[in-house]
């Protein structure tokens, strides 16, 4: 069996008012990200750092674009709970394991919401005195933004709508849809 047809006929795409990106379309532009990093970063070998969770599929999918030599490192931040809202209050769950001064450092995320967790991140890792570092967001939803921040490459900008799907949750569950949904404001309100 087709596993594409297994993902789309899963019960939790009932909870999805409409399908935003397609499969299809997140390969094409993942594949194209890919492209323009290997060119960036070409002689760089930067540190692709990956935040978790929602960042696990697309740093996967994007790596595998990459022709270029580079290494990766994980960390995990409190954002939602399982509200649907920033508090702007973020923690560390989980920090790297490798040192980045002097490396070229890409942080990975999955969403650029309000702004809040990006900048704190972004302002704990300069501190730490890497050789650059940019940021490489699958999603971005300018509506929302509550703190001015530049990204540096961003896959799709997104209306004002809480989303799900690779990679993104909701309460934990949704993660593994192929696509980027809408969740139905029911499931949540
Ligand atoms: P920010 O601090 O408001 O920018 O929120 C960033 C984090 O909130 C993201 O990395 C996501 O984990 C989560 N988030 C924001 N919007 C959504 C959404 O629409 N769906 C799922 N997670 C979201
Ligand atoms: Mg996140």
């Amino acid at each position: 069996m087709d596993n594409r047809r297994q993902a789309h006929d899963s019960p939790l795409v009932d909870d999805v008012a409409e399908i935003l990106i397609s499969e299809e379309q997140l390969e094409h532009r993942v594949r194209e990200l890919g492209a323009q990093l290997s060119q960036h970063y070409r002689d760089l070998n930067p540190l692709l750092i990956c935040v978790l969770k929602g960042g696990y599929l697309f740093l996967a999918d994007l790596t595998r674009q990459l022709t270029i030599r580079h290494a990766i490192d994980f960390m995990a931040v409190s954002s939602y709970g399982n509200d649907t809202s920033s508090s702007g209050v973020v923690r560390i769950l989980k920090d790297l394991d490798a040192d980045i001064s002097g490396r070229h450092v890409l942080v990975v995320e999955d969403i650029i919401d309000t702004g809040h967790t990006l900048t704190y991140l972004m302002e704990n890792l300069r501190s730490r005195q890497p050789a650059s570092i940019r940021v490489c967001s699958l999603l971005s939803k300018p509506a929302r933004r509550e703190v001015e921040l530049p990204v540096d490459y961003v896959g799709f900008e997104v209306p004002d709508e809480f989303v799900v799907g690779y990679g993104l949750d909701y309460a934990e569950a949704y993660r593994n849809l192929p696509f980027i949904g809408v969740l139905k404001r029911d499931v949540y309100s």
